[in-house]
């Protein structure tokens, strides 16, 4: 009778724990934000956009989630629309390390529990724009999520850039291609919904 008890015991504490567990790992109680940077103009593969490949996948993002959004925009935006002459612009400002200009800033950031960062991958970087926001912000205690669109690059390192400026917990990002973002809404938004079950939101 003892050995019943003393086993039944032990599986609840085991069936306690566990639900503790799953309690602690479940994203969906937390309050979460979507910060993001992309373009419209002339883009490699999808030809000449009216809503940037990031910005897509970051609308999908906080629809699932209920997070609220926030793009990163330049204050003084001298980027090209052409593709090519971006790439050349982008790359000088990654060369020279350059933090550009950004307007205003999350103001209830203390607030965000979850912080989602969508980039488009340059030069397998971040635009520079983004470390702007990063060091503008206090990080602490923030869960951070990347999200990267791209055109055969992936994440690339971006995950360990965001990490060792946020210093941040940085979970598994999702990399999306851009033409799939764009041209492929349906299948980017199975992709995107997979992953963020992955993560428990
Ligand atoms: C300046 C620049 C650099 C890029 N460099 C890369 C790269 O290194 N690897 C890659 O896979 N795609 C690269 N791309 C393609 C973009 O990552 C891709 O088109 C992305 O979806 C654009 O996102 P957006 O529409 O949100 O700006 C580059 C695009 C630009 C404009």
């Amino acid at each position: 009778m003892k050995k019943i008890i003393s086993a039944v015991l032990t599986g609840l504490t085991i069936l306690t724990s566990f639900n503790a567990k799953a309690e602690e790992n479940n994203m969906t109680e937390k309050k979460a934000l979507v910060v993001y940077f992309s373009r419209t103009g002339e883009q490699y593969s999808v030809g000449n956009i009216t809503e940037g490949n990031t910005a897509v996948i970051a609308k999908m993002i906080a629809e699932q989630t209920g997070a609220d959004l926030f793009e990163i925009k330049l204050k003084n935006d001298t980027y090209p629309t052409a593709y090519k002459a971006l790439t050349e612009v982008a790359l000088k400002e990654k060369k020279a390390n350059a933090r550009p200009e950004i307007i205003g800033g999350v103001e209830n950031f203390a607030d965000y529990d979850v912080v989602f960062i969508g980039s488009p991958n340059w030069w397998a970087d971040m635009p520079m724009a983004l470390y702007t926001f990063m060091e503008s912000h206090d990080w602490n205690g923030k869960t951070v999520v990347p999200f990267v669109t791209h055109e055969g690059s992936g994440l690339s390192s971006i995950p360990s850039k965001i990490k060792s400026v946020t210093g941040a917990e940085v979970l598994d990002g999702l990399a999306i291609y851009g033409h799939i973002a764009q041209n492929e809404r349906e299948q980017a938004k199975v992709d995107v919904k997979n992953w963020l079950e992955k993560l428990k939101f």
